[in-house]
């Protein structure tokens, strides 16, 4: 049986027991920042059994993508070395929302194991939670499973999550006790039972767990229980269909096979030559291009943090293993053709996607293939101390100049039994990013200390507040009990409607005044999460701390710079609609000229894109909605759909922005309703970084004002060329076409001027010896004409040595030319010579045809009068 037949019949079986067969979710889940990947057929469903959503069924089964190499579930260092682990595996579920519970669950299961794939049942075992004797009687009595393959095993308090018999998605989430079923492969595999001390070998692999959801688990590990019992299952399709195919490993099925093929081909391709079929570093290999690229078909790119850091760390040690294999050029990526084949029925998406991901697979590994070697003969040079761990900081270094990350480098050392000192190598990377820090902050921190009241931001209502404290002024850094005229100062003050710049908006700017002093505000930064500096000078008077003044901001300024803003918003909703949800914001300034938006897409967009993108962005303009900020708690956030970053760290409120149809958690100032952007315009788009692209764009009067200048651009170049805009292009085309045939014309007529010139010259040969010596200046001529005069005379003269000249802007361009029945006695190259030395040159060239040229004119009639007597010494 093919795996696609044995998916296709789990699916069917459930399906035929009132299962809804519902499509697998990506491996990037959309709306969960808990969870780095998705790591199992549940997670879909999660809010489902939390009680939080409802689906029009009660019972689903599906055949789920899985990512198990990064989180709470983390496979990656036994790819390779199990017949059993992947990093991408299939998860095969059957789901009950509060229907069924054990009794039918494990009825099903022994069912279809049993019946329809026929296993025999005295090569299952199973497993139940030691105090679960409720699924233990149903598997001993009812179903009749014998005691002695029955196991309890115990909750060891979290410390493993796969064979613990208590299932839990992550730290927090559903949860509860499960019962795994394992087969025997027979006495010829090492391992032991399930809880015995050889239970890791490869001979009892579990195959299908069965969770009983029961419980909520919080933060603080509290158990709640769940709205109604549930049913969660996972069966790895790849376990299943080794025992179907009766093969004893995993990379022993149909699948893996053929891409186990590939990946030997690709690999010798790229220098190995005829490596080990067997090496295991190939089926590193063929599991981690399954990984990567189901991974950038849902969105990631390789990057230096949360799933796009492992991403690269998955690509990195695929590479690494090829490269051991004998690898020296990128490979991995052409694998991806071969992975298409494969699942490419199952995963339609693979398809759509795979130029795109082989892209950006090579992208990775032509980075990586570019210091691989450096770092490896820095790491064989450690190794081969005989050191039984290599120190962190080597390790650090291994990471920070060669890319490799530091479990690649464990990789290597684990193959050595070799470890690395990662406290060492993660205080280093902890230094490291302080520095990040410390230089990123150093603006908003100034080393100011403050010790007052925080300050309240009143800027989302009104633009000015009319009395607000001075808490504190710092001139020069230092903190000062009041400042005058011409200085300048950091003033904070306990309410302000002014900015601080953060979350990509820069800070306000405007004037703090009272009846005796003016302050401008030149920029506003944060000191401390909630104290406000006003940065700027005092053009008039003396402000004191415990002052009462007014407090504006410039409300032109501020408006633009809320257009850019809340036009960020939908920019970045439409770039997901035009390209695709991989597209993550990866930066941005938002100021009053312009937004700046980095984010994350593989090659330039077409200007097509760009037009689509701009449509739509003004599209929700026109609709001119009514903006929305509302404070919630995360969660419910979470379930809004809101953008959010990954890696960001979100307090337990957070602020949700709704703007047209985008929904992003944000910080900043807005517009109140959509129109009130005006026009948005994109101006440039560009690439910074490797896979990273750039767009600037400019909204409201900007826009107009941008629009503006083209136009005049184009009605001054209509002006000149005497057509109206519309006219230009076909006008400019006509122009160039003009320019081109004239310059045909022009050179025509050199070439006749030349020739008309060559035959008077013809008549003033001078003959030294039989051979023709001529040496003349063509006026008018150009290089090219010089020549085909040159070989017309030589024609014409037969034997004869010839030296042509032609003097423009103070230059002079030499030709000779020597027929072949001379050059015996004369050589082109040593003509030229001699004259161009008198012209301030020098040149050289073939026996028969050489060219110099030369700076000064002058020396011309002269050298060109030597020529016969320089033939003559020779012939
Ligand atoms: N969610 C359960 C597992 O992943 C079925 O093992």
């Amino acid at each position: 049986m093919k795996s696609s037949e044995i998916r296709d019949k789990f699916l069917k079986f459930f399906e035929s027991k009132g299962h809804a067969i519902v499509p697998s979710s990506p491996v990037v889940p959309g709306d969960d920042p808990t969870l780095l990947f998705t790591n199992a057929g549940m997670n879909q469903f999660k809010d489902v059994f939390l009680g939080f959503d409802k689906r029009p069924y009660t019972r689903a089964t599906t055949a789920q993508k899985c990512i198990r190499a990064g989180g709470k579930h983390n496979d990656l260092e036994n790819v390779g070395y199990t017949a059993r682990h992947h990093t991408f595996f299939e998860m095969l579920g059957n789901f009950s929302f509060g229907d069924y519970f054990k009794h039918d669950a494990i009825q099903y299961a022994w069912e279809l194991l049993t019946e329809v794939f026929k296993l025999p049942k005295d090569k299952l075992w199973v497993t139940v939670y030691a105090e679960d004797d409720e699924a233990y009687d149903i598997w001993h009595k009812t179903v009749g499973v014998p005691a002695e393959r029955i196991v309890r095993i115990g909750d060891n308090k979290g410390a493993r999550y796969a064979s613990d018999n208590f299932w839990m998605m992550g730290d927090t989430g559903p949860c509860g006790p499960c019962t795994e079923i394992f087969y025997d492969h027979g006495p010829e595999i090492a391992g032991g039972p399930p809880g015995s001390p050889d239970e890791d070998g490869d001979r009892y692999i579990e195959i299908w767990n069965n969770v009983f959801m029961q419980f909520n688990r919080d933060e603080a590990g509290v158990m709640h229980k769940l709205p109604k019992p549930s049913v969660d299952t996972g069966m790895g399709l790849e376990r299943i269909t080794a025992v179907l195919q009766h093969v004893h490993s995993n990379y022993e099925i149909d699948t893996f096979v053929n891409l186990l093929a590939a990946a030997k081909k690709a690999v010798d391709a790229a220098g190995a030559g005829d490596c080990d079929q067997a090496s295991p570093s190939l089926k590193v290999i063929a599991d981690h291009i399954r990984a990567c690229t189901f991974t950038v078909v849902d969105g990631v790119i390789p990057s230096n943090a949360g799933r796009g850091y492992v991403l690269r760390r998955i690509a990195r040690r695929a590479i690494r293993h090829g490269y051991k294999l004998g690898a020296r050029k990128p490979f991995f990526h052409a694998l991806v053709p071969a992975l298409v084949a494969e699942m490419g029925d199952a995963y339609p998406e693979l398809r759509q996607n795979e130029k795109r991901a082989t892209e950006v697979l090579k992208q990775e590994e032509d980075a990586f293939f570019r210091t691989i070697a450096n770092g490896m003969e820095i790491l064989e040079k450690a190794l081969a101390t005989g050191t039984k761990q290599i120190d962190g900081d080597t390790a650090f270094k291994l990471h920070d100049t060669y890319g490799f990350p530091v479990d690649l480098t464990a990789d290597v050392c684990r193959e050595r039994g070799v470890t690395v000192d990662e406290a060492r190598f993660n205080v280093l990377l902890d230094e490291q990013r302080q520095r990040a820090r410390e230089a990123g902050k150093f603006k908003m921190a100034q080393g100011l200390e403050y010790s007052g009241s925080p300050t309240t931001f009143h800027g989302y209502e009104k633009l000015i507040h009319e009395t607000a404290q001075v808490t504190a002024i710092y001139v020069d850094g230092t903190q000062v009990t009041e400042a005058k005229s011409g200085d300048d100062a950091v003033i904070v003050l306990d309410h302000t409607p002014f900015y601080a710049e953060s979350g990509g908006q820069v800070g306000d700017t405007g004037e703090l005044r009272n009846a005796v002093a003016r302050f401008l505000v030149e920029d506003t930064i944060k000191i401390q999460a909630d104290v406000f500096g006003h940065h700027g000078s005092i053009a008039e008077g003396v402000i004191k701390v415990g002052d009462t003044i007014v407090a504006r901001v410039d409300a032109e300024k501020r408006a633009k710079t809320m257009r850019n803003h809340s036009a960020t918003h939908l920019l970045h909703k439409a770039l997901r609609e035009v390209l695709g949800a991989h597209v993550q914001q990866k930066g941005s300034l938002v100021n009053a000229e312009r937004t700046r938006f980095d984010f994350a897409h593989n090659g330039p967009m077409t200007l097509e894109q760009i037009r689509k993108v701009e449509a739509i962005v003004n599209a929700e303009i026109l609709a001119n909605e009514a903006t929305q900020a509302k404070v919630m708690p995360i969660e419910d956030a979470q379930k809004t759909g809101a953008m959010m970053l990954f890696g960001e760290k979100y307090g337990d409120e957070v602020r949700v922005l709704s703007i047209g149809s985008s929904r992003e958690l944000c910080g900043g100032t807005h517009v109140q309703r959509t129109g009130d952007i005006g026009l948005f315009k994109v101006v440039s788009e560009s690439g910074v970084a490797a896979g990273v692209r750039r767009i600037e764009a400019i909204t409201g009067d900007n826009a107009l004002a941008y629009l503006q200048s083209l136009e005049s651009t184009v009605n001054q170049m209509a002006g000149t060329l005497k057509a109206t805009p519309s006219e230009l292009p076909s006008r400019i085309g006509s122009v160039l076409d003009q320019v081109k045939s004239l310059e045909k014309e022009l050179a025509a007529a050199k070439g006749k001027l030349a020739s008309a010139q060559g035959d008077e010259l013809f008549a003033k040969a001078v003959d030294v010896n039989g051979i023709k010596v001529l040496a003349a200046t063509l006026n008018g001529a150009d290089v090219p004409a010089l020549r085909e005069t040159m070989d017309k005379l030589k024609d014409k003269l037969k034997t004869a040595a010839i030296v042509l000249a032609t003097v423009n802007d103070g230059k002079v361009s030499l030709i000779a030319g020597v027929t072949s029945d001379a050059i015996t006695k004369v050589k082109a190259g040593e003509l030229v010579n001699f004259v161009a030395q008198q012209v301030g040159g020098k040149g050289g060239g073939r026996p028969d045809m050489a060219q110099a040229g030369g700076t000064d004119p002058a020396g011309l009639p002269k050298a060109l009068d030597g020529v016969t007597d320089w033939v003559r010494q020779r012939a």
